[in-house]
This record gives C-alpha cells, structure tokens and sequence, in this order.
C-alpha cells in the first residue's frame, strides 16, 4: 500500500507573503509565536514578514535563538518562550533549522508526553496534531514546509535525530522566493545541492514509485537549470522562485518515501562537527550515487537526461556514470569543498562516525543495502 502525505495549502511566488495576513485571520487564530534565527533578523528577511503582521494588527512574540543544526536544548528554550507568548499560532521564518525547531515546539505542545525531545526520534506515536504551523522557508533546500519530518541535534549523545511524524506538518506553507533574496552564495550552493540529494535519493531510494519519481525527475530538471544563477547572481527571483519551487517539489516525493546513504552519512557530520547539512550532502553524493550504480542504474540514465545531458548513444552504464559526473560538475560550479579534510573533519574520527551512519533513520532506505565496513570505505573516499 502506497500512502502520500502532504501540507493542506501552500502559495507559490516572489510577494505571496502578502497572503499570510488574511489566511490567519480567515483561520480565527488570534496571537503568534514566531521561531527563527539571528541572522534572519539581522538580514531584514523577519522584518519583510512582522510588516505585514504589523498592518494587519495581528500580535505576535519573536523566538529567535535557534542554530543550524538545532539542539534538544533549544527546542525545550522554545517551548518555555512559547508557553510564557500564549500564542495559538506558531510562524517559522527561515530554512529548516528555524522550520524543524518550529515543529518540535508544536508537536510536545499538544503531546506534552514527548517534552524529552529525544523520544520523538523516529516514528514517534503521537496522538494529537501539533499546534497549527505556518510556513515560510527562507532557504531553497530542505522542503521543511511540505515534509513529515524534522531533525533535531540530540547534542548529548551527539546525534543528529530524525523525526517522522505527519502530526508535524504545516497547515500552510508560503513560499515566496523575495524571503531567499540575501541567502549568501555559499549558503545557496549547499542548500541548492541538499534539494538535488532529496530528489536524487528520493528518486532511487527503495520505497520509490511512479508518483515520487515524477516529483523528483522535475525537481532534478529545475534544479539544474536554476541554482547555478541563483548561486552567481543571487538577486535574480526567477531563478531564487525556481529554486523556490524545486525544492519544494523534491520534498513532497521524498517526504513520502524516505532518502538513503548521503543523508544517513550527512547526518553524523553535522552532529560530530556542525557541518551545515547541505554542505555535507553535496560532497558525499557523487561518491554514494558511484557507491549505488549497480542497483539503480536504468534510474540514472533518467536523471542524466533529467540534467539536461545527452544520452543518445550511450550504454545505460555510460549514461549512469555521465549522470555522476554531472552531479560532481555541479557541485564544483557551485563552489562545493570536495574533500571532508577540509571540513576540520578528523580521520580518528571514521570509524565512530561510520556506526551512528549505519544507524541512522535514513540508511535504510538507500537502494543498496550497506555495512558498517562500506560505509567506512565511503567516508575514506570522501576524506
Ligand atoms: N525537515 C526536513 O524534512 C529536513 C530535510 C533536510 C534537512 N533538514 C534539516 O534542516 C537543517 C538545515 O536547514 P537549511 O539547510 O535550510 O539551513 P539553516 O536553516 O540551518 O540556515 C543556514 C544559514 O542560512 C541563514 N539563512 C537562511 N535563510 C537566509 C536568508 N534568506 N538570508 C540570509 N541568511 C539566511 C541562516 O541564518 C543560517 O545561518 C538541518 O538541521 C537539516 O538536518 C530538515
Ligand atoms: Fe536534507
């Protein structure tokens, strides 16, 4: 049985905040808690959104303390800041680390058994709805507004935990590419490229199906054609709304039919290290996509001509290896660091981080099933 889960409602376009006034209203829901970060404050991108809240006299409170890669202590910070706001409301501004805080916040709310966080790690079985959510994602990357999931940086046992729960999706997302506008290159590139490993494990990954690879063939089409623009030229808002909505699409096939190896081995970087997570993602996946050629290679022909390279001619294995390659050249235009080394990554360090990524909530899902051995093997290759 096949099952698809996706947020109610979403707007698409650069200037569809404009909408968020009236939906709340529409809703009856009276006083806001908004959950992001410092630098989205500093950049202006919280203030394009409390203007409108402002005029349209809807009174909110600011929670702003959340990090890249947010831990359990800020979700349990949040959810005091939330509880003193007497909100009904919670507004996240910014890329998946304000978005996931925001439903880790909403779902212990209304299922205060969970208030530990780490017991939400997993399929935790909630019973009630999360306090409703309106998104508006800030960063063309994790698809945080449309997906089941959030990720939480358990900082005790240095573990960056994936949630799946459909209790914590949005009830509205907004995705308004003028919110994307100061996203420095850097940051661009590596949450560009995190889109491209949703739709490329979500394309391969074994619970994929018809409706999923329709999702992520698009979203593999779009992505190559706009994040190098949005990379080079960053005020560019069609291709910022082409990203916009790339990853957006990546998110509602893979929200629903889990990820793979690149994610199971991001995920340690960014709890041993705080590497950020798309950074982490870009690197390793031309050397995972090498690693599952065998097993999804008639997939891969698909995703090279999906980036737009010519296949005709070719041998399904030259056209698999000529999709790595493409991959690799994209992540090297967009100024991707290639090695883990320079990342401050340890070598000592392989071998711990090859167990927490054999155990990670998304290697499962990877097309070819691993051992520790290769994922160790991997991460050698990466170094
Ligand atoms: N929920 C999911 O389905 C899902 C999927 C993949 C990843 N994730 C998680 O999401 C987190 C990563 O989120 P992310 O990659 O979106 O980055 P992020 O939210 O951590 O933001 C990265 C940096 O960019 C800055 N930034 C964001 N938007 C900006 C803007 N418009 N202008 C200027 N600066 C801006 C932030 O302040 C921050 O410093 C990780 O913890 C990852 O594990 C979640
Ligand atoms: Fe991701």
């Amino acid at each position: 049985m096949k099952r698809v889960i996706l947020n109610k409602m979403s707007y698409y376009g650069a200037g569809s905040r404009s909408v968020l006034a009236s939906e709340i209203k529409k809703r009856g829901l009276r006083k806001i808690f908004i959950v992001t970060d410092k630098d989205l404050i500093k950049f202006g991108v919280v203030e394009k959104v409390t203007a409108i809240l402002d005029s349209a006299k809807i009174k909110y409170c600011i929670f702003s303390n959340v990090k890249q890669n947010p831990t359990v202590a800020q979700v349990k910070e949040g959810l005091a800041s939330f509880g003193s706001c007497g909100a009904d409301t919670i507004v996240a501004i910014g890329g998946g680390s304000p978005i996931d805080t925001a439903k880790a916040i909403a779902i212990i709310s209304n299922n205060p058994e969970f208030s530990d966080v780490v017991s939400l790690e997993g399929v935790a079985d909630t019973k009630n709805k999360c306090v409703p959510i309106i998104a508006l994602p800030t960063t063309a990357g994790t698809a945080a507004e449309v997906t089941i999931n959030y990720v939480i940086t358990d900082e005790q046992n240095v573990k960056k935990m994936v949630c799946v729960d459909p209790n914590a999706i949005p009830i509205l997302s907004i995705v308004d590419a003028e919110l994307m506008l100061t996203l420095p290159a850097s940051v661009t590139a590596a949450t560009g490229m995190d889109a491209l490993t949703h739709a490329i494990e979500g394309y391969i990954t074994k619970g994929a199906w018809e409706m999923s690879d329709m999702f992520e063939l698009k979203a593999i089409e779009m992505i190559t054609k706009h994040l190098p623009t949005a990379v080079k030229n960053p005020s560019d808002v069609t291709a910022r709304d082409g990203m916009a909505v790339a990853q957006y699409i990546a998110g509602m096939g893979f929200s629903n039919v889990g990820l793979g190896l690149v994610h199971g081995m991001a995920h340690p970087l960014g709890a041993y290290y705080d590497i950020p997570h798309g950074v982490a993602n870009a690197l390793l996946l031309p050397i995972v996509m090498e690693f599952n050629t065998k097993s999804s290679i008639g997939k891969y022909a698909e995703i090279a001509r999906a980036m737009g390279v010519s296949v005709v001619g070719l041998s399904t294995e030259e056209a698999a290896q000529a999709a790595v390659k493409a991959v690799k050249d994209l992540a090297i235009e967009v100024g991707i660091p290639e090695k883990l080394r320079l990342l401050n990554v340890k070598e000592e360090d392989l071998k711990s981080l090859s167990k927490s990524a054999f155990e990670d909530v998304c290697t499962p899902g990877n097309p070819t099933d691993v051992t520790i051995e290769d994922i160790l093997e991997l991460y050698k290759k990466a170094f």
